[in-house]
């Protein structure tokens, strides 16, 4: 099959690569690209693990191909550090004890991210319906929700840390 050349952003960075038409968004950032915070979960867009931010909305990458993201603007959990610092949610993850295997983590990182981004003060309702594609096996939901609504109330839960 032959291959294609996609160029896109990926956490700030202009990227060109060469892959397949039919790779999945998933195995072209975690294998090719070694972007190992992006998770292969159930593979079917059920559990999230695998979300990303594609030009500010949170997508599944495996149910995405790879050709579909040229020209996009792509965040990862990578990509969510800036200068050293942690983002906020990164930071209310941690304190509220939201993490345990942390399989789950990057994906549930960046829905709220894409959230806070679109709605720096959401109310309950929104963040359950924002976090309601991914799935934990561990913590249960109560201590993710709350370090979503921790890094709500602060006042860097809404800049995306390029500004
Ligand atoms: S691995 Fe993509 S949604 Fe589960
Ligand atoms: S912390 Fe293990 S799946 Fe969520």
């Amino acid at each position: 099959m032959k291959e294609i050349t996609i160029t896109f952003t990926l956490n700030d960075k202009q990227v060109s690569a060469t892959t397949s038409p039919n790779r999945l968004l998933v195995d072209f950032l975690r294998k090719d690209l070694g972007i190992t915070s992006v998770k292969k979960g159930c593979s079917e867009g059920e559990c999230g693990a695998c979300t990303v931010i594609c030009n500010g909305k949170p997508i599944t990458s495996c149910t995405a191909l790879a050709g579909q993201i040229h020209g996009a603007k792509i965040i990862t959990l990578e990509g969510l550090r800036r200068d050293g610092e942690l983002d906020i949610l990164q930071e209310t993850f941690m304190d509220t004890g939201a993490v345990q295997c942390g399989f789950c983590t990057p994906g549930m990182i960046l829905s709220a991210k894409a959230l806070l981004m679109e709605n720096p003060n959401p109310g309950q309702e929104e963040i359950r319906r924002a976090m309601s594609g991914n799935l934990c096996r561990c913590t249960g939901y109560t201590k993710i929700l709350e370090a979503v609504s921790l890094a709500a109330d602060s006042p860097e839960g809404g800049t995306d840390g390029s500004e």
